[in-house]
C-alpha cells in the first residue's frame, strides 16, 4: 500500500473544522490590523533562498526540497514565505503604490527536517510582512498581532522572548569577540557546534546539547555590543509591548535561524508542545528587500506553525469537541419517492440549510438511525398520508414537535418553522 511519505500528514475531515476556526481567527485579526493577503507559488528558483535566507543556514544548507526541472531550471518548493514576498513586493513595484505594505499569508512550506511531533517536512505556517517602515511600533505590532492571535485562540502557556541583533556591522564585530571567545573551547562543543563554529557561529546558543550550554553559559552576549541606535530602537519596542499587555522575556541568546534578520527578533513559546516550542518567530530585516535586488526598504514580519498550534492547543485542552450538526435528514417513506426528496432537499440546500439525505435506497428505519447519527436539528418526511395530501410532515428532533406543512407554500411554511 502506498502511504503519504513520511513528515506529511493528511487533515482528514473530523479535524477540517480546528483548521477553519484557525484560519478564520487569524483572517480576522490580521483584517482589523489592515493587512491584506498575499499568495506567492508554492516553488521558487532555488536561488532566491540561498540569498535570502542564506546559504550556510541549516534551511538551506540542510533541508531544501531542490529539483532541476525540464528546462533545467533548479526550482525550489518554498521553505518560508519572507523571500517569496519580499521577491514578490520587488517584482510589483509594490512598495511604489504606498509607503507601507502590510501583508499576511497562509500556505504550506516544505523542509526536509527530521520528523517528529510539532515536526513535519510539510507544513503550514500563517504570517504576517510589513514593509516599508522603520518605525518600532511596527515591530511591535506584528509582536502584539503574533501574541494576539494565540492568545485568542485560548493559548495561555506562552512566553513571548525578545531580543536585539543590531546591524550586521555590530554583529560582525560580535562574531569575532566570540570567535576570541570560543578559541580554546572548541574541543568541549558537540560535533554539530564544531561544523557552526565555522559556518553560523551565533546558532551555538541553539544547540541542545548540555555540554554546549555549558560552554556558552558564559560566552559574550550580542546585547552588551549594541550600538545607541540600536538600543533606542529596541527600548521603544519594549515600551510599546509593555503599554500594549504584551508580556515578554528579553533572551539575549535568542538568535533565529535565518539570516536576514535586523535589530528586533521574537519568538513565542509554548509550555506545552515539547521539544519543538516555537509556536512562531520573526523579526526586523532591513536589509533584505536591497539584498534581492530591491530599493533599500525595510521589512518586519513574522510566522507561525499551524500544526505546532494546533497541537498546543489540544495539550492546552482548547478545542472544542466538534459537534457536527445539519438542519435537516430527509426520511424518503416510500423508495420511488427518491427523486422529490431529492428535488427538496436540493431547494433546501439552496436556502443555505444543511440538508443530508438518503442514496442508498435505505429502511425508514435505517433512514432514522442515519438523521441521529448526523445529529439532525429535523427531520423531513416525504410519504404516506401526508404525501398524498400533497404535504410533508417536519419533526423537531429534540422537542419532538411535529408539523405538516403543504408542498405548495413549502419554503415559505419551512421558514415558519425554523422562527419558532
Ligand atoms: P521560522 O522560525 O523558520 O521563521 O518558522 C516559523 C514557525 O514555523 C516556527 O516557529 C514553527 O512554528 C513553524 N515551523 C518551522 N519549521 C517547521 C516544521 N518543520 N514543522 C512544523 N512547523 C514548523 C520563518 O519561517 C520566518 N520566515 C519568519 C519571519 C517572517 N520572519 C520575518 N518574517
Amino acid at each position: 500500500m502506498i502511504k503519504a511519505v513520511t513528515g506529511t500528514k493528511d487533515v482528514l475531515p473530523s479535524e477540517i473544522k480546528n483548521w477553519y476556526y484557525v484560519e478564520s481567527l487569524v483572517k480576522e485579526i490580521f483584517t482589523n490590523f489592515n493587512y491584506r493577503e498575499i499568495r506567492t507559488p508554492i516553488f521558487e528558483e532555488t536561488s532566491l533562498f540561498g540569498r535570502g535566507i542564506g546559504e550556510e543556514t541549516d534551511i538551506v544548507s540542510k533541508e531544501m526540497y531542490t529539483f532541476v526541472d525540464r528546462g533545467n531550471t533548479s526550482l525550489t518548493l518554498k521553505p518560508e514565505m519572507t523571500a517569496a514576498v519580499v521577491r514578490a513586493f520587488i517584482e510589483h513595484s509594490l512598495g511604489a503604490q504606498q509607503s507601507i505594505n502590510k501583508l499576511f499569508y497562509i500556505s504550506q512550506m516544505f523542509r526536509q527536517e527530521r520528523p517528529q511531533a510539532g515536526r513535519l517536512r510539510q507544513f503550514h505556517q500563517f504570517g504576517a510582512e510589513a514593509i516599508g517602515s522603520v518605525s518600532p511600533f511596527i515591530d511591535a505590532e506584528i509582536i502584539v498581532i503574533a501574541y494576539d492571535i494565540l492568545s485568542k485562540l485560548g493559548l495561555k502557556d506562552l512566553t513571548v522572548k525578545i531580543n536585539s541583533l543590531g546591524t550586521p556591522a555590530i554583529r560582525e564585530k560580535y562574531k569575532t569577540e566570540l570567535k576570541n571567545y570560543l578559541s580554546d573551547k572548541s574541543d568541549l562543543l558537540s560535533q554539530e557546534s564544531k561544523v557552526r563554529l565555522e559556518k553560523n557561529i551565533l546558532r551555538l546558543f541553539d544547540s541542545k546539547s548540555e555540554n554546549d550550554i555549558a560552554v556558552m553559559s558564559n560566552a559574550p552576549l550580542l546585547i552588551d555590543f549594541l550600538d545607541e541606535e540600536s538600543l533606542l530602537h529596541f527600548n521603544s519596542v519594549k515600551v510599546a509591548l509593555v503599554e500594549n499587555s504584551v508580556p515578554f522575556e528579553v533572551d539575549p541568546k535568542l538568535v533565529r535561524g535565518l539570516d536576514y534578520y535586523t535589530h528586533t527578533a521574537f519568538e513565542i513559546i509554548s509550555g506545552k508542545v515539547g521539544s519543538q516550542s516555537a509556536l512562531c518567530g520573526g523579526g526586523r530585516y532591513d536589509n533584505l528587500i536591497e539584498e534581492l535586488g530591491g530599493k533599500p526598504t525595510p521589512g518586519v514580519g513574522f510566522a507561525a506553525g499551524i500544526e505546532r498550534i494546533l497541537l498546543a492547543m489540544e495539550n492546552e485542552n482548547v478545542i472544542t469537541k466538534n459537534y457536527d450538526v445539519i438542519d435537516f435528514y430527509l426520511i424518503r417513506i416510500e423508495s420511488d419517492l427518491e427523486s422529490k426528496a431529492f428535488e427538496l432537499a436540493t431547494l433546501l440546500r439552496r436556502n443555505n440549510y444543511l440538508v443530508e439525505m438518503d442514496y442508498s435506497n435505505r429502511s425508514v428505519k435505517a433512514q432514522m438511525r442515519e438523521a441521529n447519527r448526523l445529529n439532525a436539528k429535523f427531520t423531513l418526511w416525504v410519504g404516506g398520508d401526508e404525501y398524498k395530501d400533497d404535504s410533508v410532515m417536519v419533526k423537531n428532533m429534540s422537542g419532538g414537535e411535529q408539523s405538516k406543512i403543504s408542498l405548495k407554500n413549502f419554503s415559505s411554511e419551512i421558514k415558519k418553522i425554523l422562527e419558532k
